[in-house]
């Protein structure tokens, strides 16, 4: 059996190989399913993620890194956001599609948070949105729920803040920081985030607070203690080379497959091997 026909057959025997909405991942966690994401920003990269059950799919604002090469997310914009969910939101079937909500598109005041997240259901057909920051952003985070829009939270590194944070380290390792992230953690849970992607977190730290919580954290250098995992999907297939975190697991490398698969291609146009006669038109 291929790992794709694997794949297929644990998709077909999971009950949720149905399109999977933000709460059923509570119940997931609940039955001590481990939950997986990845994240995409094309139609094609989120076809091949849905066909092999990813649960969840993100729309990261981690794009204008991997995508459009900038140094930090910080200048995504809204319309940039929306118009690659739009991408994602049509190729998938059955993942939750998470739209990412850009920097300065949520934090300025409720209403302008109502008005964005609510352009990112509507117009990029996201399934859910996700904000970054601690327990002062649960106030927006419990009037978009109320309005009807999944919320997914983001603690620990939180990269829309890099300028505070100074550098992408680990967050949480003394006692007043480990705090805040444990009472932001169930600040958003009161406030009815669905789950929370918990960044850059000590492992041990991130344990607790996932086995304080009843909604699930989605790990990412945060250790095997989440109930869940999540990857930019450039990282992963290692088509993104500039840097590799620590936590990034490269299964293949797409980046070196793809300057030879080109590099040979052009080699032939200048050799004259390509096209060849069956590539031509009589
Ligand atoms: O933008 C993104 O891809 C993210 C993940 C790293 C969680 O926020």
């Amino acid at each position: 059996m291929s790992i794709l026909d694997n794949m297929t057959a644990e998709k077909s025997k999971d009950a949720t190989a149905k399109p999977v909405v933000a709460r059923d991942l509570a119940r997931m966690k609940k039955k001590g399913r481990k939950i997986a994401m990845l994240t995409a920003y094309d139609f094609f990269t989120a076809r091949l993620l849905d066909q092999i059950g990813m649960d969840g799919i993100l729309v990261g604002d981690s794009a204008n890194m991997v995508f459009y090469g900038e140094k930090s997310t910080l200048s995504i914009t809204l319309d940039q956001m929306i118009y690659h969910t739009q991408a994602v939101s049509r190729a998938v079937g059955h993942a939750l599609v998470i739209g990412d909500m850009p920097f300065m598109s949520y934090q300025t005041s409720v209403e302008e948070a109502l008005r964005n997240a609510g352009r990112m259901i509507k117009e990029g057909r996201a399934g859910a949105v996700k904000l970054e920051g601690g327990k002062h952003i649960s106030p927006t985070v419990a009037r978009l729920v109320e309005i009807g829009i999944p919320v997914m939270g983001h603690i620990g590194l939180v990269p829309q803040s890099i300028h505070q944070l100074g550098a992408f380290r680990v967050q949480g390792k003394d006692d007043p920081s480990a705090e805040y992230l444990r009472q932001s953690a169930q600040a958003l849970q009161d406030a009815g985030a669905f789950a929370i992607v918990a960044e850059m977190i000590s492992a041990e730290l991130a344990a607790d607070i996932s086995a304080e919580l009843t909604i699930p954290t989605i790990g990412i250098g945060s250790g095997v203690g989440c109930d869940g995992q999540i990857l930019v999907t450039n990282d992963l297939v290692g088509l993104f080379e500039d840097f590799k975190p620590k936590f990034v697991r490269r299964y293949a490398n797409l980046a070196q497959e793809m300057r030879r698969a080109c590099g040979e291609w052009m080699d032939d146009v200048r050799q004259r091997q390509y096209p060849g006669e069956d590539e031509s038109y009589k």
